[in-house]
């Protein structure tokens, strides 16, 4: 199969991943709109062409909180990612450090902070959520800062799990659910071979650390709905802010008066996002949204985005909305889950290109010079 970009790769996941696990990273909530408009509306965002500008000589770097990035792109928090290739996610944090850009490892993630950090050479962040469990919050934020994490992304766009219609369709969840993810896997005997038997242990790292005993896998959205905290307000970062000495970033803004409450709360910055389409289907595609986030704060705080890049290009159009970096989610899993480091460290590969090439053919040298004067918005 000829890979050239994340929908190639996509399709190759496909293929490879028993089909609850390509669905859990692929849907989205209810009837998926929002899912849809994040990569419409954004691929829609049309660029204003300049030529004979001499481009010869483009800087895709960028600093962030202290760090230098050689891409204005993280690799998003996304859960699970340990079953989508054998150890997961020290294989995409190890592709991600060796293009110079940062990984974020997931609360709910397959390897816990202590096996992912050591495994590569820049500091990592670690993106926290709200669990009715505070102690196991203050253990994650004091071995995420014994590990050298640098930033803290605390997500609080899940205070319950959105509806995912096709995780109960596919085996995630649902009836006889772990049957089905059973007969799944020996139809898929790269898989079944790879991660399934050779990746073990499956379990919640982070949290069966913490416990002491495996956090299995066998109903984890049934785990997500029962540990993550309704009660979520503005006071409970009170006590994180305070204990976390790093970089702090609110993801899950999608609204220019809640961006505006985390500049006055003090946060290092906000990612806008809608979760990739998973909670609130029917709210606004971050494409949407940002220009009115970016007008609001956009120099109080820095500004993440994601939700709907799928190529460079929408990289450099998230930028020209107002972002100052993205974080890639599905683009990464659908090329750890075909091709591993190496399918990780492709596709950054690729989305540098595709950057060149729109920031070539817009007339901007650096990623500071992006702004919307390169777009019909
Ligand atoms: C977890 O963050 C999910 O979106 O499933």
């Amino acid at each position: 199969m000829i890979i050239s970009s994340s929908t190639d790769y996509r399709a190759a996941a496909r293929s490879r991943l028993p089909p609850f696990l390509f669905h859990y990273i692929d849907g989205g909530a209810y009837a998926e709109r929002t899912l849809e408009r994040n990569v419409s509306d954004l691929s829609d965002v049309a660029l204003r062409q300049r030529v004979l500008r001499d481009m010869s000589d483009l800087d895709l770097s960028i600093t962030l909180f202290g760090e230098r990035m050689a891409l204005p792109i993280a690799l998003a928090p996304v859960g699970l990612t340990g079953m989508y290739a054998r150890r997961g996610e020290v294989q995409a944090a190890r592709a991600a450090a060796g293009k110079g850009i940062p990984f974020t490892l997931s609360t709910v993630s397959v390897c816990p902070i202590e096996e992912v950090a050591p495994a590569i050479d820049r500091p990592m962040w670690f993106q926290l959520y709200v669990l009715r469990d505070r102690a196991f919050m203050k253990d994650a934020l004091e071995r995420a800062k014994a590990a050298g994490c640098s930033t803290l992304v605390f997500t609080v766009d899940m205070p319950v799990p959105g509806a995912r219609y096709r995780d109960a369709h596919s085996g995630m969840s649902g009836p006889h659910a772990a049957m089905r993810r059973y007969l799944q896997s020996v139809t898929h005997p790269r898989w079944a071979w790879d991660v399934g038997m050779h990746g073990r242990p499956h379990d919640l790292g982070n949290i069966s650390r913490y416990r002491g005993d495996p956090t299995g896998l066998e109903d984890y959205i049934g785990w997500l709905g029962a540990n993550f905290d309704p009660s979520i307000s503005w006071r409970d970062l009170e006590w994180i802010r305070e204990t976390w000495t790093g970089a702090m970033v609110v993801k899950g803004i999608l609204d220019p008066e809640d961006a505006k409450d985390a500049v006055r709360f003090g946060v290092d910055g906000i990612v806008v996002s809608n979760h990739g389409g998973r909670q609130l289907d029917g709210v606004r595609s971050t494409a949407h949204a940002l220009p009115a986030i970016a007008d609001a704060v956009k120099g109080d705080l820095k500004i993440l985005a994601d939700s709907g890049i799928r190529t460079g290009l929408d990289v450099v159009r998230m930028i020209a909305l107002g972002a100052d970096a993205v974080l890639l989610g599905r683009a990464f899993v659908y090329a750890l889950a075909a091709e591993g480091e190496r399918g990780v460290a492709h596709l950054l590969d690729l989305f540098e290109k595709e950057m060149r090439v729109a920031m070539t053919l817009t007339g901007v040298r650096t990623i500071g010079e992006i702004d919307r004067s390169i777009c019909d918005v």
